[in-house]
């Protein structure tokens, strides 16, 4: 099984992005008031049509989202393509980076995560399992500020892959320590089956962290593709 991971800057509001959008993703789009969230929306709603359509065969155009909330039904939940054979799909936006996983058929998560100013303890204190807490504890405090985000993307691809995000909660599942390669050890959520969860840490370069995670009984095969050229034939 292989899992493409693309990766794109947030690309200009041109006419031809813009018509891509259908009109609920037209409204969240008029909806953001910084200009970076517009892009980064934009981008990643046209990168899922610009893949799916090669995956499929059809123009961009031609490929519909459903991003239903599985909650409320409103539609900013975790977008599906609506197709037969369609690939399943996972999206992540933070700083200059628009990431994108695609792989057939199993559910799939994945965040990038800017590295940033934050009360890390306090953040570990409310999201980490008690395991990880205690293993977090024994670094020093410039130790945490690097481990904290290299958890934190771990944890959340994990919580998307279920498709309900963090209405799971992340204490209720302990992965490795940040200095191992990842994996789920323990959890005490249906949501999360430690014995399925397959893991990869990705590399969106300095001041960054990502992760990815699928539910599957083998490893995949992860492969990091860059999407400017993709997004750009798009016009
Ligand atoms: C999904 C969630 C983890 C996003 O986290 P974030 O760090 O702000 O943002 P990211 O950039 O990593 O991910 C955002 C993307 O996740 C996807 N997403 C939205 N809901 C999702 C969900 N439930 N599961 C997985 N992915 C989801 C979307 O593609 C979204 O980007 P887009 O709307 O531009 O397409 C967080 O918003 C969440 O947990 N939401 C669901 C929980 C909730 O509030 N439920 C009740 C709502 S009524």
């Amino acid at each position: 099984m292989r899992c493409d991971v693309w990766w794109a800057r947030p690309a200009a509001a041109s006419p031809r992005l813009l018509a891509l959008l259908d009109e609920a993703e037209r409204e969240r789009y008029g909806n953001y008031r910084r200009e970076v969230d517009k892009l980064r929306f934009l981008t990643g709603r046209t990168l899922i049509r610009a893949v799916a359509a090669q995956w499929l065969g059809t123009a961009p155009e031609e490929v519909a989202l459903d991003a239903s909330c599985y909650d409320c039904g409103r539609p900013h939940g975790k977008p599906r393509v609506v197709a037969q054979g369609a690939p399943q799909v996972s999206i992540s936006h933070s700083g200059q980076w628009v990431a994108l996983a695609v792989v057939a058929e199993v559910p799939v998560g994945v965040d990038v995560e800017e590295i940033r100013a934050a009360e890390v303890a306090d953040l570990a204190r409310i999201s980490f399992s008690t395991a990880e807490r205690t293993a977090f504890a024994r670094l020093t405090e410039p130790e945490q500020r690097a481990a904290f985000f290299t958890y934190w993307a771990r944890k959340e691809a994990v919580v998307k892959a279920t498709g309900r995000g963090m209405s799971v909660a992340m204490s209720k599942f302990t992965l490795t320590a940040h200095d191992q390669p990842p994996a789920v050890l323990a959890s005490e959520t249906p949501e999360v089956d430690p014995a399925r969860v397959r893991m990869a840490d990705l590399a969106p370069g300095e001041g960054y962290r990502a992760s990815v995670a699928v539910f599957a009984d083998e490893p995949p095969e992860v492969v990091e593709r860059q999407a400017d050229d993709l997004i750009g034939s798009l016009g």
